[in-house]
């Protein structure tokens, strides 16, 4: 496991408790390099160091990766005064692409979850002030709901504990090994 992943695997479990460290800003760049960013959910890492999101297929961060998929993870951890930095490569994957994974993140879901896919298609204007009418069943996975999968390309790590503070450079080398290196903060 590399370093950096360590370092997460402690900072999410000394966090456990806190529901805003599951929480961190995806950054992404439209195809004339205007930047964007938003808050997201983490929703788990894989084996092989992907982050994992979930997300529609009609926002715009999904027209964005499509232009580009390069995009970044900012992720601060309040009470261990952790910052890490993700450059990653964005796949995104749809229910025609994966059923199996895309239909399992569906189910993880409240319903309450499920409700903010079923209300029309976001970022249009809402005029009329009436409640938001939930379209489509629970039950089915819609096909605009997608996972995003972030494959970790380097890290960029900074510990504001101590004095002086930490700071941590990964990224992997010409076989693929992860290596690090100490940077002046
Ligand atoms: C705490 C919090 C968590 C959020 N989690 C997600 C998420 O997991 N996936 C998502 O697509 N949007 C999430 N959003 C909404 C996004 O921040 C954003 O408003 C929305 O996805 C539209 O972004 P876009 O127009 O840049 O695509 C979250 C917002 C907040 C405040």
């Amino acid at each position: 496991m590399p370093q950096w992943r360590q370092g997460l695997t402690k900072s999410l479990h000394q966090t456990r408790s806190m529901p805003e460290s599951r929480y961190f800003q995806l950054a992404t760049v439209d195809g004339s390099g205007v930047p964007y960013c938003r808050t997201v959910v983490f929703r788990g890492i894989t084996d092989n160091n992907q982050l994992v999101v979930i997300s529609d297929t009609r926002s715009e961060k999904y027209n964005q990766l499509g232009q580009n998929p390069h995009s970044q993870v900012c992720w601060y951890f309040s009470k261990t005064r952790e910052q890490y930095r993700f450059s990653c490569t964005a796949t995104i994957i749809t229910l025609g692409q994966d059923a199996d994974l895309v239909t399992q993140h569906w189910n993880k879901l409240s319903d309450a979850g499920k409700k903010q896919f079923l209300w029309g298609e976001p970022g249009t204007p809402r005029n009329d002030g009436s409640a938001l009418q939930v379209e489509g069943d629970f039950n089915e996975v819609p096909t605009h709901f997608c996972v995003i999968m972030l494959t970790i390309d380097s890290v960029d790590y900074l510990n504001l504990r101590g004095n002086p503070q930490s700071r941590e450079w990964h990224q992997k080398d010409g076989n693929g090994n992860w290596v690090s290196q100490s940077l002046i903060p």
